[in-house]
């Protein structure tokens, strides 16, 4: 960020993206893993499935994403007329950089025969190279629907998957990437929380490697462990996925204990996603003011990645959001 776009000192940066929320008529949307101040800003807080149709849906003019790259250019490529900033445009993804497009199209052409269901977690290229998208909260209704004959090429997350191709007893061709966030839990420090607190669930995202997916009562989406989180039985919860989802379920569930699963150190500040963590209150002041870093796609590529958008749209509509602990 320039030294001039920097807001005035002592700005009141909550009551100006307040004020620049209703002079540009914008939606502020974020991720649960966005910090508490930019989850209690916004006007949705969700999933990434909830975030896209919340994209898709919108009638503002304006839509301020407090998430990563991926879901601000899915944002711009389910509303083309809406101006779409994103507060930092270098809060990318370690799955999307695992899978660059030229990459995966040759795998794609080296298996004719297969079709490429790929995880919301890519580049709008990839997304453009696929047939149908999946976010971890579609991805079982959506492979449900597919014939157990179709032959499936599935990435970029290898986790989440394997972790398919286990439940439904596939055998989809795995990308070889990963979540450096769920990669870095530790069963070791895991299991001797477990033994901390005897009793207490465990609930882990299926980007998380087998060896700590295997020792979950919930494996499931952000919006899924939240929903878990309202109805488990006893007062404390393992949380293995992204810490500040954490934030939702104090608010929520005040009289319960949220433990964030750890890393090898013991300590979870490692599972912090550092791309979510480069939004701040006041990128987004500037971004909302400046109506920049702003999201654009060539035309001829965003409709090509609108197909395989849609097919997830249409594929999911039967999955439940859960998405009301996190509207606020
Ligand atoms: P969901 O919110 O769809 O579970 O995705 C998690 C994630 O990794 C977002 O980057
Ligand atoms: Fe990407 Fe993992 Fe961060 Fe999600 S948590 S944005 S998958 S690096």
């Amino acid at each position: 960020m320039s030294i001039e776009s920097k807001p005035p000192v002592g700005t009141d940066l909550r009551a100006e993206i307040d004020r620049l929320r209703r002079d540009r008529n914008a939606v502020i949307l974020a991720h649960y893993y966005q910090k508490p101040e930019l989850q209690d800003l916004a006007d949705y807080v969700g999933d990434s499935l909830e975030l896209s149709r919340k994209a898709a849906e919108t009638d503002a003019e304006v839509i301020a994403f407090c998430g990563v790259k991926f879901m601000a250019e899915t944002a711009k490529i389910l509303s083309p007329d809406k101006i779409v900033v994103l507060p930092d445009m270098d809060a990318g993804c370690s799955l999307e950089d695992s899978c660059p497009p030229e990459q995966f199209r040759a795998f794609r052409e080296a298996h004719p025969d297969h079709i490429a269901l790929t995880y919301i977690n890519c580049s709008t290229e990839v997304k453009a190279l696929s047939d149908v998208i999946v976010t971890s909260s579609s991805a079982e209704t959506i492979l449900s629907q597919i014939p157990p004959e179709q032959k499936i090429i599935f990435g970029p997350d290898r986790h989440l998957g394997g972790y398919l191709n286990r439940k439904f007893g596939r055998e989809m061709l795995l990308w070889p990437g990963v979540c450096i966030v769920h990669e870095a839990f530790s069963e070791r420090e895991l299991l001797k929380l477990k033994a901390q607190h005897p009793g207490a669930p465990v609930a882990a995202h299926p980007e998380c490697p087998p060896h700590i997916v295997e020792h979950a009562d919930l494996v499931g989406s952000t919006s899924a462990i939240l929903q878990y989180a309202r109805t488990f039985t006893g007062d404390t919860l393992i949380v293995a996925t992204e810490p500040h989802i954490i934030h939702q379920m104090e608010k929520a569930l005040p009289e319960k204990r949220f433990i964030g699963a750890p890393g090898a150190d013991g300590n979870c500040n490692c599972n912090i996603c550092p791309y979510m963590a480069l939004n701040t209150l006041e990128k987004l002041y500037t971004a909302l003011r400046d109506l920049q870093p702003r999201i654009e796609i060539e035309e001829g590529l965003r409709l090509r990645a609108r197909r395989s958008l849609d097919r997830m749209l249409e594929m999911a509509s039967g999955t439940i959001g859960m998405g009301d602990l996190g509207r606020v």
